[in-house]
């Protein structure tokens, strides 16, 4: 009936926007017509993006309410022409209110300015409409791929659109398409994880989810996505956000360029710049990446955007200009379409001069502002820029709550479970403790209702904590609670213990404080000593423990991994994390969730699943606590005949990968089928494994299923000595589920090829 509701009202809002596609031809004559109209400030100032408090008179907190600045507000949109505004200042805003921001500004800069030009607003929905106060929140990037499941990120990407489109934003700042090489970086949770194909999957995935099928981004519940942050970002050298990056350039573009690369194919219309620098070369600067590999080779169509204040920042932080006024020029030569600015009009005033001054072409300009008109035309915005009341009925409905547990549910990595004690009797005595136990917050992380995501207030109550969840589903007489620890200070470990002695099992949730950015930068990975010691604290006591992990990154628990019987991964699980955890511990739900990156045993041992073989042997041999794609099952599986269709292969052919997956267990169980490819010998070393494709299949106890996999040529391709993608013949190693095929592939002849 719901579903039929929402069918109905988008059918009603369709209708009623009378949605006409637009040829490419029809696009750029509205473009260039309105572009032939516009004078150079009205140009530069389409170029200006501002954040919202730099247009407020007060600032929202839990208790008190934003205000607009309608004096400023004007000024920027009428005098400076500002042709976007972004982000919260600096509390989520309810859907009225957004409604009566938007509305204001759009008034302004449609009814005030001379040529109308409606304003693009740009939020941060990173894990659903986060800055909406009754939107539906999802998990965080990183537990949605471990679901290894796109039709699901998918899935919670169009119900984050429709909700973004239900505040009157048309433009989200996601996904992050960074593949997390180092797991200190605080962003790593925001990613998809350590794998460049996982995260082209899930990335690609979300685009669609967000733009549309076929990208339509002027449909009513679509809108705008933006790839970020273009490129390299998520591998600091220090592991500390904004920190340098020395990638060479087969790692850029075998490693960090493949995800937006699937997302320029999958149709993206806006991307934003790394903040950080590459090689020495701040990337808003960088002519290379931006124009000619981003918008010439790859052919991205649509605009870039600068993050936070960079372009500023090429002098005042980077030091590669020697003003303000050349950090603009160098920037929007290198590329830049649109500047973060966000305080003031400097950007503007100094684009203007240069202008005058010939230091930047006006077909730059020109250039950059069809590519920003575009979007907007695209958007739909000229016809619509209002946001739209019957909407507002459907966001934060229970089914989307519903696709969030889903996820959730999914996502939840059951990572140790010796002699089956997950999962736990209902009738057990139970002790739940630790600094995590009985927090929402937590379960969300950074980008939840603050930029920071830690002001616990602001969290719906009816979403329960884990404890919560944990004594809804087995009454509040069983299960005592302690917190035992805070996140980095012991609580009164004596009383821990005596409350422990009495209990059949101890659930210990362990993890970290909401962070997002530089805020979330860390020293050490390993969690710390308060957690570790509360673990050791109740293993004394001799009552099992279960570990809830409830982290972004992989923070080094080694030490206590031995002193307990189960260990669950969470991630950040989302506002109905608490419920999925309990699902999980009590049976209801079957875990299958595989990690999305190596969990690491020792601090200084980071080195991720594609090492290379010399990494096999010791002294140097990779010893993760958990490898990448592990994760268990409250039932097994048996993977058997593994068969390829060719022992021999042409690079032109596609190569057929058949297996039969068993559950070998008594209940029913997902099963994610991965596969991984080696090349044996090739002329720059082979990682010892790839993965290629992924699959799930769920399994009655005893059912067997063939799972078919087909791959191509770009799937035994690599970026060879030269920079250049090449295929070598030779020897490859199939490999799904424990199991190895072998296959060769020969040198493609002119007989062959014919
Ligand atoms: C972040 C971006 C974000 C932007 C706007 C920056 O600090 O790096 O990811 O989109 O702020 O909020």
């Amino acid at each position: 009936m719901k579903r039929f509701s929402l069918i109905l009202l988008m059918t009603t809002i369709l209708i009623n926007t009378s949605m006409v596609q637009m040829t490419e031809e029809e696009l750029d004559e509205k473009v260039n017509h309105l572009l032939s109209r516009m004078t150079l400030e009205e140009k530069v100032g389409q170029m200006t993006q501002i954040t919202l408090e730099a247009v407020s008179a007060r600032r929202g907190t839990a208790t008190q309410k934003h205000r607009l600045d309608l004096r400023k507000l004007e000024e920027a949109i009428v005098k400076y022409h500002v042709g976007s505004i972004l982000n919260v200042y600096d509390v989520a805003h309810t859907l009225d209110y957004w409604h009566t921001i938007i509305t204001t500004i759009q008034d302004i800069a449609t009814k005030k300015t001379r040529l109308g030009i409606p304003v693009i607003y740009g939020i941060d929905a990173i894990h659903g409409a986060n800055y909406t106060r009754e939107a539906t929140l999802f998990p965080q990037s990183i537990a949605m791929a471990a679901t290894r499941n796109p039709e699901l990120v998918k899935k919670c990407a169009e119900i984050t659109a429709f909700e973004v489109r239900a505040s009157g934003i048309p433009w989200n700042f996601s996904p992050i398409l960074g593949v997390a090489r180092t797991p200190l970086w605080p962003r790593f949770f925001e990613t998809y994880g350590e794998d460049p194909y996982l995260v082209s999957q899930m990335g690609a995935a979300y685009i669609k989810g967000m733009e549309g099928e076929t990208n339509q981004i002027g449909a009513p519940d679509r809108v705008a996505a933006c790839m970020k942050h273009y490129l390299g970002y998520s591998f600091p050298l220090s592991g500390k956000d904004r920190t340098p990056a020395w990638i060479p350039e087969r790692m850029l573009r075998e490693i960090f360029l493949p995800p937006f690369q699937k997302a320029v194919e999958a149709g993206v219309h806006t991307v934003m710049v790394n903040s950080s620098e590459i090689n020495g070369i701040p990337v808003h600067s960088d002519y290379h990446l931006l124009t000619e590999v981003l918008k010439e080779e790859l052919g991205f169509k649509g605009f870039v955007v600068s993050d936070w204040e960079d372009i500023n920042r090429l002098y005042s932080r980077d030091k590669v200009a020697s003003s303000r006024k050349e950090a603009v020029r160098m920037a929007v030569m290198a590329g830049v379409d649109m500047s973060m600015v966000p305080f003031d009009f400097s950007f503007y005033e100094d684009l203007l001069q240069l202008v005058k001054e010939g230091k930047v072409p006006v077909a730059r300009i020109d250039d950059a502002v069809s590519r920003i008109l575009r979007v907007k035309f695209q958007l739909n915005l000229f016809e619509n820029p209002y946001p739209k009341r019957e909407m507002k009925e459907q966001v934060g409905n229970p089914e989307s709550a519903n696709v969030s547990l889903e996820a959730a549910h999914q996502a939840i990595t059951l990572l140790k479970n010796v002699n089956k004690i997950l999962p736990l009797k209902k009738t057990m005595n139970i002790l739940v403790t630790g600094p995590t136990a009985n927090m929402r917050s937590v379960l969300n992380g950074g980008w939840t209702y603050t930029w920071q995501g830690n002001e616990e207030v602001l969290y719906p109550r009816d979403k329960p904590t884990i404890l919560e969840a944990i004594r809804d589903k087995v009454g509040d007489t069983n299960v005592k609670y302690l917190p035992g620890a805070s996140f980095s200070q012991l609580g009164d470990l004596q009383k821990v213990k005596e409350l422990a002695k009495q209990q059949d099992v101890a659930v210990v949730c362990l993890g970290e404080t909401p962070y997002c950015e530089t805020p979330g930068n860390i020293h050490d990975l390993t969690l710390p000593e308060a957690q570790l010691k509360l673990v050791e604290a109740i293993a004394q006591t001799g009552t099992p423990v279960i570990l809830v992990l409830v982290e972004g990154r992989p923070r080094i628990f080694t030490r206590v991994v031995g002193l307990s019987q189960g260990i669950l991964m969470a991630y950040l699980p989302g506002p109905e994390g608490g419920r999925a955890i309990a699902d999980v511990l009590f049976g209801d739900v079957n875990p299958s969730g595989k990690l999305p990156f190596t969990y690491p045993r020792h601090p200084n041992d980071l080195v991720c699943y594609d090492h290379k073989p010399i990494e096999m042997d010791d002294p140097n041999k990779l010893d993760p606590l958990f490898p990448f794609g592990y994760g268990l099952s409250y039932t097994t599986f048996a993977y058997s005949n593994l068969v390829l269709d060719r022992q021999t292969f042409y690079p032109h052919e596609n190569l057929t990968v058949k297996v039969t997956v068993t559950n070998t267990g008594d209940r029913e169980g997902r099963e994610i089928v991965e596969l991984y490819v080696r090349d044996v010998y090739r002329s720059v070393s082979p990682p010892v494994r790839q993965l290629k494709r992924f699959t799930s299949v769920t399994l009655a106890p005893g059912e067997e299923k063939v799972v078919q996999f087909t791959l191509s040529r770009d799937d035994f391709a690599f970026w060879g000595r030269d920079n250049r993608m090449i295929v070598e013949p030779g020897e490859f190693w199939i490999m799904v589920g424990g199991q190895t095929a072998t296959t060769r592939l020969l040198p493609l002849t002119e007989e062959a090829s014919k």
